[in-house]
């Protein structure tokens, strides 16, 4: 048995705990969780407390946590202030909820748009999958056109509409330049009712499909650095700009994985960009959930409840009909604890951005350097205060079909050789800093690296 065998092998016995409650959890849980992404072979690290940087699963091992609720805990987990802005927030209000307008919804807009200069105006929402949603929808009666295009490889959330080319199978993707929609769940057709699908960063697919469906397209939607961690080149985030000006299409920049993130201003403020809509989410809520939409206020405005009668006032005398304005509610949206939590975290890593790009540089120069001491092919790719690990010859990656090159076997392998040092992501998964992160866990993480290229290269030439 070579080395690599046997860390998936010591994986099994080492996660006993979490592979038994797996068991148990099938009984009562498609698939044992609460949401697909927490799955993965051949069973789940299931966790039971989190401090700071570390999480401890449930056989009692720690781990240097790179998950960071999948890029939403900006401070670590459970950072005084948000444990105070909890509490004070409830202390001071008497409740969690009143249902009516209350003073943070504004004052948390006002923070956002200090840092998005795009954002004149925004809506709430309580996910960053309703954020993409409400956007779509309001473009399409904005614009009073249907259709929308979204890139291949990018992901807007676990709707119908969005659900298509997210990670397809090559051989059923088309041309790089004019890439065919793929289903990605058991509920979405080809029917007519499809996204159109855009290359990302390619400017003649680009130029050709806009300029081909223009008429009957409302949207464009991307993340604008894949994944959070792959960038786009300025020329094609220029031309499409240009592109969607031109034409009178509305473009999205969903930023729920990067606003905060690549840089406090997000992607926009990287590029220098200003996108006409653009969704947040994750880190905005500080751990807890939430979205929003925010941008050009003739836009934002078609939801107004005060251009005419929404759904609950349709009928009064003199106020027109429902259909007049675009129908957006929730019981929920900007909730008091919630924005009060998510203004505390903002407010924190305004200061601690600095430090936390520094920690992100470190270990990024730190895992190259080591993987070119051993002579393997791996380098770390990202933007602001996310990474991804990339397994890889020539170690160049622009799209989604560059990622279908890269060797996820051997990053799977690292993954397990990892989470058996004490290093945790979901295997595959990018890595997200937060402020927690600090010398102690460099060291460990570089450590943990150290020994996980070794046992990788050993295994290699054993096999
Ligand atoms: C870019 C992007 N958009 C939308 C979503 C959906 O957000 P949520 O999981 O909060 O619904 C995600 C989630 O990972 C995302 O990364």
């Amino acid at each position: 048995m070579n080395k690599i065998q046997s860390s998936l092998v010591s994986y099994g016995l080492e996660t006993k705990g979490s592979r038994d409650y797996m068991k148990e959890a099938e009984k009562h849980l498609p698939g044992g969780v609460a949401a697909n992404i927490k799955h993965f072979s051949p069973h789940p690290i299931v966790m039971e407390e989190g401090r700071g940087a570390w999480l401890k699963d449930i056989d009692g091992h720690w781990y240097v946590d790179y998950l960071m609720g999948y890029g939403a805990l900006g401070l670590g987990h459970a950072h005084a202030k948000v444990r105070h802005a909890i509490a004070d927030q409830i202390f001071r209000d008497g409740t969690c909820l009143f249902g009516t307008p209350h003073q943070l919804e504004a004052e948390f807009a006002k923070m956002i748009k200090r840092h998005f200069p795009s954002i004149q105006k925004l809506r709430y929402t309580n996910s960053g999958t309703e954020a993409t949603q409400l956007a779509i929808r309001l473009a399409q009666v904005f614009t009073g056109k249907r259709k929308v295009a979204k890139c291949e490889g990018h992901y807007h959330g676990g709707y119908k509409d969005m659900l298509y080319s997210i990670n397809p199978p090559l051989d059923e993707a088309g041309e790089m330049a004019l890439p065919l929609p793929v289903p990605e769940s058991a509920d979405v057709k080809v029917d007519g009712n499809e996204p159109y699908i855009l290359p990302f960063n390619h400017i003649e697919g680009i130029e050709h499909l806009i300029t081909t469906y223009h008429r009957d397209l409302a949207a464009v939607i991307l993340e604008p650095i894949q994944a959070g961690y792959i960038m786009a080149d300025q020329a094609y985030i220029d031309r499409l700009r240009q592109l969607t000006l031109t034409y009178g299409i509305v473009l999205i920049f969903d930023e729920v994985k990067t606003g905060f993130r690549s840089a406090l201003g997000g992607a926009q403020e990287k590029y220098g960009v200003e996108a006409d809509l653009t969704t947040l989410g994750k880190v905005i809520g500080g751990g807890f959930p939430i979205g929003l939409v925010g941008g050009r206020s003739d836009i934002l405005d078609v939801s107004s409840p005060s251009r005419g009668a929404d759904v609950f006032e349709a009928g009064e005398k003199g106020k027109g009909s429902a259909k007049d304005i675009l129908f957006h509610s929730g019981t929920y949206n900007g909730h008091p604890t919630i924005l009060a939590v998510g203004l505390a975290t903002i407010n924190e890593m305004e200061s601690s951005y600095a430090k936390v790009l520094d920690f992100t540089t470190s270990l990024r120069d730190g895992i190259d350097t080591l993987a070119q001491k051993r002579g393997l092919p791996v380098t770390t790719y990202g933007a602001g205060s996310i990474f991804n690990v990339i397994w890889k010859e020539d170690c160049k990656v622009r799209h989604y079909r560059d990622l279908q090159n890269t060797n996820t076997k051997m990053r799977k392998e690292l993954d397990f050789a990892l989470l058996q040092a004490g290093v945790y992501t979901k295997p595959l998964n990018r890595y997200s800093i937060s402020a927690a992160h600090g010398k102690e866990e460099l060291e460990f993480t570089l450590k943990a690296y150290e020994k996980a290229f070794h046992q990788l290269k050993e295994g290699a030439e054993i096999s």
